[in-house]
């Protein structure tokens, strides 16, 4: 039987905007958060009714949206513009944005810089970054500014090339100690929240509970504050591989492949469009348009035999 009064799905009326407090209070309260990628309004939107608590818009763009090997190649303004769509699609979810590689390790000022673009151009309420201690500097400079920071661990995608591929982080006792010590450091670098990607899941539930700030778990198991999927992985609509840990709840991309294969058909045979799909004029306007043409055309008669 379903719970009416789960705090997860209230209807758009009852909802509040989601802010950095509330989910830190989850943590507190041991409720569990949402957090789904999204890159364009419509399923911003969707997402949004659905109750869910925090939308990236990550950088897996590039790879679930834009076609590209990795995420390396996806540019500021590329998120920008994708973070303004789903802007203007959830109004309740806190909205993240997932800042590209190169964007945050040149320099702390162009990192400063690049993250409030997040939030004044494009309506975000918060940035991502990957990295540990290596970013603390960076992360510091960016909350003091006033921008909320979520950290993300373990398995870092703009990293992929050091890491040797999309695998599993923090294995062995002593990556394992690293990244525990710099969950910490990211921590009191004043992350509000940190992304623990393909990690052991008895390493995210250690981390979890040495942190005071919320953990969000993809691939890290159970023992995380909150979870994250990237949407195009659930909803079945990225067919070029499937990370273990991915949970599809639908497969939208059979359905995609279904319904366009029908228009097809149904144009060939000239069965769509069919009279219910078809917007008519009133009999007596045709009428009126019937009478339009036969006078116009005996006046064009009559011309062309006067000229001729
Ligand atoms: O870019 C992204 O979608 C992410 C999630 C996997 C957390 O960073």
């Amino acid at each position: 039987m379903s719970d009416n009064s789960s705090p997860a799905v209230a209807s758009p009326g009852e909802r509040k905007k989601v802010t950095i407090r509330l989910i830190q209070a989850m943590k507190t309260r041991h409720e569990p958060i949402s957090m789904l990628t999204a890159y364009d309004y419509p399923t911003a939107l969707a997402m949004d009714q659905a109750g869910m608590d925090i939308i990236l818009v990550g950088d897996s763009l590039g790879m679930v949206v834009l076609g590209y090997e990795t995420t390396l190649p996806v540019t500021m303004d590329e998120m920008i513009h994708h973070c303004k769509a789903v802007a203007r699609g959830a109004k309740y979810a806190l909205l993240v944005g997932d800042m590209p590689f190169l964007s945050y390790q040149i320099t702390v000022p162009e990192a400063v810089r690049n993250a409030g673009r997040f939030l004044q151009e494009a309506k975000m309420d918060a940035v991502k970054l990957e990295g540990g201690r290596e970013r603390a500097e960076t992360i510091r400079a960016i909350v003091s500014t006033g921008i909320p920071v979520m950290g993300h661990l373990g398995l870092t995608p703009q990293s992929v090339h050091q890491l040797g591929g999309f695998r599993t982080q923090g294995r062995n006792a002593q990556a394992a100690s690293r990244l525990l010590e710099d969950a910490l450091i990211l921590q009191e670098a004043g992350c509000f929240s940190l992304v623990l990607e393909a990690i052991p899941g008895r390493l995210a539930a250690l981390v979890s509970k040495s942190l005071e700030i919320p953990t969000i778990g993809i691939g890290a198991g159970p023992g995380c504050d909150g979870q994250v999927l990237v949407t195009h992985d659930l909803l079945g609509l990225f067919e070029r591989f499937t990370p273990k840990f991915v949970k599809q709840y639908a497969n939208l991309n059979a359905e995609m492949k279904r319904a366009f294969s029908e228009y097809k058909t149904e144009v060939s045979t000239r069965a769509f469009p069919d009279a219910e799909h078809t917007v008519e004029m009133d009999d007596e306007e045709w009428q009126h348009l019937e009478e339009i043409m036969k006078i116009s055309n005996s006046a064009s008669i009559a011309a062309k035999r006067k000229g001729g």
